[in-house]
Parts: structure tokens; C-alpha cells; sequence
């Protein structure tokens, strides 16, 4: 990465710089190979999204990314450090979190105690963290003392969130986050990510078969197709390109 000109070494990655980068990424269960040198990168303080039909490989990419997979070749890099393939303890130290598929909680544990096991592997993770999770989620906040099965999905969507955001990543895997999810609560958490990233400058990588909202809160997008990438541009280039749309996207 360049310096900025006149800018000093203390200044905080620039927006879009990369922070994640996957190159020629490939993966197979038994025989069938999933992911097939799959290259791309998510920029710092950007929401990219992953998008394909159901089968394209977006799971399984994710959870290679996070070492939950081994991939046969290909490499994964967080900030320019080679991470293909570590413990989940040190992928969480170096700022990545993975909010997998199916918004799994602990069902007899509490709210706040579930939270508690996102901040595991962080050592010092105080009081002020769980707050600006609950206030980020007044919901979750009510419902602190409450055993997570009591939730509704969309409050157990919230603590997933909240869970991963108290290993205070710098990276956010998530894997379809509005699945199941009525339109209001999909807006919602979509509009809660957009703010966090603009805020705060987290990167999140975002898995949907939603396309149409994730490409209205992403910046990029990054279409899959039988375990390659088969387009990657802008969001708002992805929304317009019709044909593309009309193939890979459903609408
Ligand atoms: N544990 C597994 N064992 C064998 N094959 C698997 C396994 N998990 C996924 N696959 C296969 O790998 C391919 C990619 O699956 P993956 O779950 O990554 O797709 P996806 O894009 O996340 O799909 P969806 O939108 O349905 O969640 C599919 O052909 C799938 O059947
Ligand atoms: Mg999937």
C-alpha cells in the first residue's frame, strides 16, 4: 500500500484498501469440488457481497476463508499476513469473525451469556463492548437475562451479529443473514451493517441469495457460479446489468 502524500504512519487503513484477499481458492467434498480457483478481495471499510443460486460454492467459500474448510490449493490473506488454514483462535486475534449459516445459539444459555462466547478467544473484552452491542440492538438488550431460545429469528439474527462484533473483528464473514427474515428485519440489519462500516470502518463480507437487497447495502459484489466467480463489479453495475441479473441472480 502507497502512503498517502504528507500522511503519517499512524493513519488507519484507507477505505477500500484490501483487507482480505483470496487467490485461486479451491475446495472439494470427496469428489465434488465446490470451489474452483476462486480469486477476489474485500476492501477495508466496504461491504462486499457474495451472490449465486443455491450449490455455488458461497458456504463453503466462507467457511474455507475461515480455516472450517481445508482448501486443496490457494491461499487466503488478511492484511497481506497468510492466514490459509489457521486455528479459528488465531483467525479471531488477527480480526476475523464468522457469523456462519443458520444463526446457531446456545438455546439454554441466556442472551448475555451467548454474547460472552464471542468474546472468547479476545482477552480483554469489558463492559463498554457488551453495551455498544446492546445498544446497537436494543432488542437483544431486553432480552439479556432470557434463554436464547425464547428469541424470534430476526432477535437471534441480532445476537448472532452482536456475538461475532464482540470479538471485535476487523473482518465480518457473514453467511446469509436474511434467510427466513421478513423484509422490515432484513432492512434493519442491512441498515445496522451500512452503519458500522461507515462508522466505525468494519469489512464485511456479506453471502446472500438475497441479491437484490445485499447489492442496495453493498459497495461491491462478487457473483459465483458452480464454484467460480463469474462476474465482479461495482454493486451498482452488478444491479444494472440485466443479463447478468436475468442468469445468476433470480430477478
Ligand atoms: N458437507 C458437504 N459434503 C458434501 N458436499 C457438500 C457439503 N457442503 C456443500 N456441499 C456441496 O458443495 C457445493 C457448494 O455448496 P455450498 O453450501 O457452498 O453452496 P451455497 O452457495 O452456500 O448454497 P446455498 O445458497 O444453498 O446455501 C454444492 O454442490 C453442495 O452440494
Ligand atoms: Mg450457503
Amino acid at each position: 500500500m502507497t502512503e498517502p502524500a504528507g500522511g503519517s504512519t499512524a493513519v488507519a487503513p484507507r477505505r477500500g484498501s484490501t483487507l482480505l484477499e483470496v487467490s485461486e481458492l479451491t475446495a472439494a467434498y470427496g469428489p465434488v469440488r465446490a470451489l474452483d480457483g476462486v480469486s477476489l478481495r474485500a476492501g477495508t471499510g466496504e461491504i462486499t457481497a457474495v451472490l449465486g443460486a443455491n450449490g455455488a460454492g458461497k458456504t463453503t467459500l466462507l467457511r474455507t476463508i475461515s480455516g472450517l474448510v481445508r482448501s486443496s490449493s490457494g491461499r487466503v490473506t488478511l492484511d497481506g499476513e497468510d492466514i490459509t488454514a489457521a486455528p479459528v483462535e488465531v483467525m479471531v486475534r488477527k480480526g476475523m469473525a464468522h457469523v456462519p449459516e443458520g444463526r446457531g445459539v446456545i438455546a439454554e444459555l441466556t442472551v448475555e451469556e451467548n454474547l460472552r462466547v464471542g468474546a472468547l478467544f479476545r482477552g480483554k473484552v469489558g463492559r463498554a463492548e457488551f453495551d455498544r452491542v446492546y445498544d446497537l440492538f436494543p432488542r437483544i438488550a431486553e432480552r439479556r437475562d432470557n434463554p436464547a431460545h425464547t428469541l424470534s429469528g430476526g432477535e437471534r439474527q441480532m445476537l448472532v451479529i452482536g456475538r461475532a462484533l464482540l470479538a471485535q473483528p476487523r473482518m465480518l464473514l457473514l453467511d446469509e443473514p436474511s434467510l427466513g427474515l421478513a423484509p422490515r428485519i432484513v432492512a434493519q440489519i442491512f441498515a445496522l451493517l451500512r452503519e458500522l462500516v461507515d462508522r466505525d470502518g468494519l469489512s464485511v463480507l456479506l453471502v446472500e441469495q438475497n441479491a437484490r437487497s445485499a447489492l442496495s447495502v453493498a459497495d461491491v459484489g462478487i457473483v459465483l457460479n458452480l464454484g467460480r466467480v463469474v462476474a465482479t463489479d461495482s454493486a451498482a453495475a452488478l444491479l444494472a446489468d440485466e443479463q447478468l441479473r436475468h442468469a445468476y441472480l433470480g430477478f
